[in-house]
């Protein structure tokens, strides 16, 4: 794969920018709200509580915009182009640090969220589909592994348009603040199967 990093894309409505400091508060702030990381976060429970301290929280993400331009980072922040607002953001890691066996950073993982306040407009898929499209033209990237919950059709309704694979083999997922163990689908899609579905598309 190419590493090209979290460069600007812009889509009909919004422009998608490496994440900066000035941004970060808003997003936490966000990501707090129990609709918003229900199925979404899966970071071990122990760390619930620091989760939730905006100053414990600050110093990690100040760490992290030091890397924010690094050419192996594929994270941005996702804004309205017409007004300039921050409305959430979408990421793509390496599939094992989502969890997933395999060692090698071809294979990637995907995440997202937006903003309640913008749910249901459609952002979430124009934010997601052009990360993804960026990450298999432009990036190179072999495959997406990921995964949402049953009960997030608004999430997995995006893999399945988008001509994601689901697997007949659902996955139990332990989500940070939810109680009980959640059922999550499984989906891929492979470079193949991207270009595939994309035939006017010209494969690099
Ligand atoms: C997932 C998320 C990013 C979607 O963003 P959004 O801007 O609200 O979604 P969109 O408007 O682009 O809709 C995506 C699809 O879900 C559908 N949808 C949206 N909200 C829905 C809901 N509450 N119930 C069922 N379907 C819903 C839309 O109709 C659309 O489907 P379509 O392709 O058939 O039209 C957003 O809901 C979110 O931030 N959720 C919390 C975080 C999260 O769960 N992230 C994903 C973890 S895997």
């Amino acid at each position: 794969m190419k590493y090209l990093g979290s460069k600007t894309i812009e889509t009909e409505r919004l422009i998608l920018k490496a994440q900066t400091m000035e941004e970060q508060y808003y997003l936490w702030s966000v990501l707090m709200i129990p609709e918003v990381n229900k199925y979404y976060l899966s970071i071990p429970k122990k760390f619930a509580e620091k989760l939730k301290d905006w100053d414990i929280q600050k110093g990690y993400y100040e760490e992290e915009m030091k890397h924010a331009n690094d050419l192996d980072v594929f994270k941005w922040s996702v804004f309205l182009k017409d007004t300039d607002k921050c409305i959430g953001r979408v990421s793509c890691q390496e599939a094992k640090s989502d969890g997933y066996d395999v060692n090698d950073p071809s294979i990637r993982g995907v995440g997202w969220y937006i903003d309640p306040k913008y749910k249901g407009n459609g952002f979430g898929r124009e934010a997601a589909n052009a990360m993804m499209n960026y990450m298999f033209q432009e990036c190179e990237i072999d495959k997406i592994l990921s995964g949402a919950a049953i009960q997030n059709p608004a999430s997995w309704l995006i893999f399945e348009r988008f001509g994601f694979f689901r697997s007949d083999k659902t996955k139990m997922v332990e989500y940070t603040f939810c109680d009980e163990l959640v059922e999550d689908y499984q989906y891929s899609l492979t470079k193949e199967m991207y270009f595939k579905n994309n035939k006017h598309i010209k494969k690099k």
